[in-house]
């Protein structure tokens, strides 16, 4: 049952090769979250194709849509407003969930949410931590962005850090592709990791100039690559499950040392993981080690709120909504929108 005090949101998220619906009351609790993957289709590929996501999104969405209300055991008369991710992502996927909110914001007269997908994957974290509020430090790990960000306020960000080539889960994905372990890469190579030896290859890390919070993936790639080049010339066998486990181990602990550095020389002692790369079990663990040694309180979502869902989107539209800033029908998808731009 709605009450008469509760805000029921409708968010809707197709930046990329998930179409997602969700149904979020009050900013935290989430009535359902509907995800239907296009990973198989996309496979063959070897990675996404943007115009077939395109296509299987317009397919999917408005049984996607239906599942999330029936679930939620709502009409649309009873959804308080429509929010949706129009940005950053691919363009064709995104003008697909953006027809689609202002279709149904149009026709049932509810007000419409822009959402930006990077405050989406933060705010993901609220969801089943209801203590969590800003200022806190965040690690925003995903296929396509590194940030390194202060949450100063709820809808204020400080980029400390980012990547300076390749996306922490873009390395996930193309050194799986080089082992062969296909895609997605990193639930692969996390699965590969679980058998193989951390210590086995010692990869370098990698200097960037500038920053000391900016991360740095293409060389260490390279790395990768080099490495297999080397033992196939040399006739070596190469345990792709070891590479793996190393490689991993290589990320997570730039990702952890980084995030630690900002974290003392900032002040702040509560950190949160978000992106598709905060689902990875070896980043999860050294980051709960690293913070607790350091006596800092961790946060990370669920691994299903960590990848691409629409409920995180519910969720960031309601402090949207709190803080009065709807869109106007002149809503676009923005593919390179930033994080914090509007
Ligand atoms: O956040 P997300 O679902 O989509 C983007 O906004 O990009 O992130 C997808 C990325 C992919 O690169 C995928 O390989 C990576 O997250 N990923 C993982 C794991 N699960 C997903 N990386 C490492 N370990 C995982 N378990
Ligand atoms: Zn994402």
């Amino acid at each position: 049952m709605t009450s008469n005090t509760d805000t029921d949101i409708l968010a809707i998220e197709t930046s990329c090769d998930e179409t997602a619906a969700a149904v979020v009351r009050n900013g935290r609790e989430i009535l359902s979250s509907t995800i239907y993957t296009q990973i198989a289709m996309h496979t063959v590929y070897g990675g996404v194709v943007p115009e077939l996501a395109s296509r299987k999104h317009i397919e999917k969405i408005n049984a996607v849509i239906e599942k999330a209300l029936a679930d939620a055991g709502l009409a649309l008369d009873d959804i308080d407003a429509v929010a949706v991710t129009y940005g950053p992502g691919l363009v064709g996927a995104l003008l697909v969930g953006v027809a689609e909110a202002k279709a149904i914001a149009w026709a049932s007269r509810k007000p419409l949410i822009g959402v930006n997908h990077i405050e989406g994957h933060i705010a993901a974290n609220y969801i089943e931590h209801p203590d969590l509020e800003p200022p806190y430090l965040c690690l925003v790990v995903s296929g396509g962005h590194t940030h390194l960000v202060v949450v100063r306020d709820w809808a204020e960000f400080e980029i400390l850090g980012r990547t300076v080539d390749d996306a922490a889960g873009e390395a996930f994905d193309k050194v799986a592709r080089a082992i062969g372990l296909g895609y997605p890469g990193g639930p692969k190579i996390d699965a590969a990791a679980k058998a193989g030896n951390a210590e086995a290859i010692t990869f370098p890390k990698a200097k960037v100039n500038g920053s000391a919070y900016d991360f740095s993936f293409s060389g260490l790639k390279s790395a990768v690559l080099n490495y297999l080049n080397h033992a196939e010339m040399t006739g070596e066998t190469v345990s792709p499950d070891d590479l793996a486990a190393s490689f991993q181990k290589a990320v997570v602990d730039v990702l952890c040392e980084h995030t630690m550095l900002a974290a003392e020389e900032c002040g702040i002692d509560r950190i949160a993981l978000a992106g598709g790369v905060s689902a990875n079990s070896a980043l999860r663990t050294s980051m709960e080690r690293a913070c607790e040694s350091r006596g800092m309180k961790f946060y990370v979502p669920s691994p299903v709120y960590c990848t691409d869902n629409a409920a995180m989107i519910g969720v960031a539209a309601w402090h949207e909504m709190r803080a009065g800033r709807f869109s106007g029908w002149d809503l676009n998808a923005v593919p390179g929108l930033k994080l914090g731009e509007r």
